[in-house]
């Protein structure tokens, strides 16, 4: 394991101050990225589709459980076709040295629509079945262990960099069969094209154009010598959708894996460090009752929802009293509808045992995470094991502590002390 740690030190440049959230929305805006709860809540009694024209494209925010929900299902016309750009106009979007781009496969099956998204979803469905992903509980556990001997004896880490950022870039290089150094790589290429990305494109065009030479270098070796992993079993499936292409359909989905496993989950775990470092009496409580660490999850996963997709219209659309025309975004607001009082109950507490709790964190309709099994195992290894070996902890300088958002919301910087 490499010693090298991923510092966190870039934050969004200072954006122009929202006077109108209903009109004039900005993903970026530095307050909204610390803490979105009061935007929502007066959105949704307000202007339930907030809109925005920052950033070249108008985008549309819809705020209620049932509104994302509906929305999510209205496939191909609301399409994901290159979701992974919410709010950067076309041009900054990187080169695909596969050239992948035009039939949605280069991050399929999130950047496609049926066909093609339902053929690549199957086959990744079965690598993400709980069955197999309890295979690497093992692995997950020792990481956990490793990480945490490295810092235990000193009283005190920042739990985003040294911990929650560590781990799925580990776990996703084992279940790809990637060189494990790689992990902080990806990492670098990660926060590059998805949060740095964000709002400098020239670092996103270069972060996404390297990466995606080093997939299609791994990709090619193993279509050249096969092993024991999952690149390998991906080229040798039999699909005849993929004939011909197997090269560019592999390359897209383990670019998809990368991405979509490593900042989502590692916000996932640093968010629920937070919570727990803050809340003591939710601290003791799950120290004292590790049976309440499968609810403690979903809950985690509901309140902090770190994750935000878009769809593109392809036609104008109709929905309720907005016309989303051709071309404009539409927002999956799925952190907000999962603060929505219709659909929960007090949304705005945490509560560990909640036991009705049909979040969308992981979205709704065909594209629901595939990744869903891995990523609560890894949650509730991240957190059992730090339970385990460190069960009395407290934030240690609230005031550095740093959050990314825009696609992916998570704490960046977390000063903990025990
Ligand atoms: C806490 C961690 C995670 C969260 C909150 C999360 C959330 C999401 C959400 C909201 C979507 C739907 C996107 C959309 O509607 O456009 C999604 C899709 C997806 N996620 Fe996750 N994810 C997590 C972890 C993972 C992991 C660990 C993997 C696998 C390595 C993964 C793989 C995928 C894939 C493959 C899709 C696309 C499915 C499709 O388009 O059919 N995710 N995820």
């Amino acid at each position: 394991m490499s010693n090298a740690e991923t510092t966190n030190p870039t934050s969004p440049p200072a954006t122009e101050p929202v006077e109108d959230w209903t009109t004039d929305f900005d993903l970026l805006d530095a307050d909204y990225i610390t803490d979105p709860l009061p935007v929502w809540e007066d959105l949704r009694s307000g202007c339930p589709m907030a809109r925005t024209d920052r950033r070249g494209i108008r985008t549309w925010m819809p705020t209620r459980f049932d509104d994302v929900r509906a929305l999510a299902g209205l496939v191909p016309d609301l399409s994901s076709k290159d979701p992974l750009v919410i709010t950067l106009p076309p041009e900054f979007q990187a080169i695909d040295p596969l050239d992948a781009n035009e039939d949605g496969l280069n991050a399929a099956p999130i950047s496609a629509d049926p066909p093609e998204q339902t053929w690549t979803r199957k086959m990744i469905l079965p690598a993400f079945a709980p069955k197999a992903i309890e295979a690497h509980r093992g692995f997950t556990e020792n990481l956990c262990h490793e990480l945490i001997d490295r810092f235990v004896d000193d009283g005190s880490c920042d739990a985003a960099v040294q911990y929650a950022q560590q781990i799925p870039p580990r776990v996703i290089a084992h279940l790809l069969g990637f060189d494990p150094g790689m992990a902080d790589q990806f990492v670098e290429w990660v926060r590059g094209i998805l949060e740095i990305g964000f709002y400098d494109p020239a670092a996103r065009v270069k972060n996404r154009q390297e990466f995606n030479v080093f997939l299609a270098a791994e990709v090619k070796d193993r279509w050249a010598n096969p092993r024991d992993d999952l690149i390998s079993q991906l080229l040798r499936m039999d699909v005849p959708e993929m004939e011909g292409r197997e090269l560019r359909v592999v390359v897209g989905i383990c670019n998809l894996l990368v991405i979509a496993g490593i900042d989502t989950t590692w916000s996932s775990i640093g968010s629920a460090l937070f919570h727990f470092g803050s809340t003591p009496a939710d601290r003791r409580r799950l120290a004292d009752d590790r049976s309440l660490l499968p609810t403690a999850v979903e809950e985690m996963l509901r309140y902090y929802s770190p994750v935000t997709m878009a769809r593109v219209a392809q036609t104008d659309v109709e929905y309720g009293d907005v016309v989303i025309r051709e071309g404009e975004k539409v927002l999956m607001n799925f952190p907000g509808a999962n603060h929505d009082p219709e659909a929960f109950e007090d949304p705005d507490q945490i509560q560990i045992d909640r036991t009705r709790n049909r979040h969308l964190a992981f979205g709704s309709g065909i594209h629901r995470c595939a990744g869903s099994n891995l990523a609560r195992l890894e949650m509730e290894v991240a957190l059992g094991v730090w339970f385990d070996r460190i069960p009395e902890f407290e934030l240690a300088d609230p005031a550095h502590i740093t959050w990314a958002g825009g696609q992916v919301r998570g704490p960046r910087q977390l000063p903990m002390h025990w």
